[in-house]
C-alpha cells in the first residue's frame, strides 16, 4: 500500500457542540476509493470461498456493510460486541465480551472487520476467541491503523489506512457515542476551556 501523510483539512459541519470542531482526515469519496480496493485484496486472496465477516460493534457498522457490498460473491456476516474496561481514551487492556456471535464460525473463512487498530488489545483477545472456535481461516481487515499506540504484538491483514495518534470521528467512529454519522473520518479538536460556552 503507497503510504501517504494524511493531513486533515477544515470543513464546517452542522450539529457540533459548542467548543468541538472537527476536520475532515479522510474524506466519504477517499473512504469509498479504498473500501473497493481493500475488497479486490481480499478477493484476490480468497477468489471463490464464501465470506463469514465479523464486525465488531459498534464502530465498524458503515465499514463492513460498505465493504460487503464491494466484496461481492458468497458473503455472510455476524456481530460481536466487547469492552475494554478503563474509559476515556486509555484501556488497561482487559477485554469483556458483551454480545457473542450468533451463529458457529467452525470450517469457515472469517474475516475481522475493524474500524480501528490502536493498541492492539482488543484484537489479541479476539484471535484467540476466534480460534478456539475452530474455523477454517481468519484474517482481519481494518479501517483505520493507529501504528504507534500499539501495545500488544498484532496486526492487520489489510489496513485501509494508516492514521497518526490524533482522536478520529466519523463512519463509524465515536466521541461519547456522537459523531458516528459523519460520512468522513474527521479529527476532533476541544476549544481550550474558557473559550466557549459548552457546560
Ligand atoms: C474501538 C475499535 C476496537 C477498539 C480498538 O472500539 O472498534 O474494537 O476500540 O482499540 P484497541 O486496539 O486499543 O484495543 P470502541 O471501544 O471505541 O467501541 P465502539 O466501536 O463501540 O465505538
Amino acid at each position: 500500500m503507497a503510504k501517504k501523510t494524511l493531513k486533515a483539512h477544515t470543513r464546517v459541519m452542522k450539529g457540533l457542540r459548542p467548543g468541538e470542531s472537527v476536520r475532515v482526515l479522510i474524506s466519504d469519496a477517499r473512504l469509498q476509493v479504498r473500501l473497493k480496493q481493500l475488497a479486490k485484496e481480499i478477493r484476490r486472496d480468497f477468489p471463490n470461498e464464501p465470506l463469514h465477516l465479523i464486525g465488531v460493534l459498534k464502530g465498524s457498522v458503515f465499514f463492513l456493510t460498505d465493504l460487503a457490498r464491494d466484496l461481492g460473491g458468497e458473503v455472510s456476516f455476524d456481530f460481536l460486541s466487547v469492552s475494554s474496561y478503563g474509559q476515556g481514551t486509555d484501556s488497561t487492556g482487559e477485554v469483556k465480551l458483551i454480545k457473542d456471535l450468533d451463529v458457529s464460525i467452525e470450517g469457515r473463512t472469517v474475516i475481522v472487520v475493524e474500524d480501528i487498530l490502536d493498541t492492539g488489545l482488543t484484537l489479541k483477545y479476539l484471535l484467540r476467541f476466534f480460534e478456539e472456535k475452530k474455523p477454517k481461516d481468519v484474517r482481519v481487515v481494518v479501517l483505520l491503523d493507529k501504528v504507534e499506540r500499539r501495545i500488544a504484538d498484532v496486526r492487520a491483514d489489510y489496513v485501509g489506512f494508516e492514521i497518526p495518534n490524533e482522536f478520529v470521528v466519523g463512519y463509524g467512529l465515536d466521541f461519547d457515542e456522537r459523531y458516528r454519522n459523519l460520512p468522513d473520518v474527521c479529527t476532533l479538536q476541544f476549544a481550550p476551556k474558557g473559550k466557549s460556552k459548552s457546560a
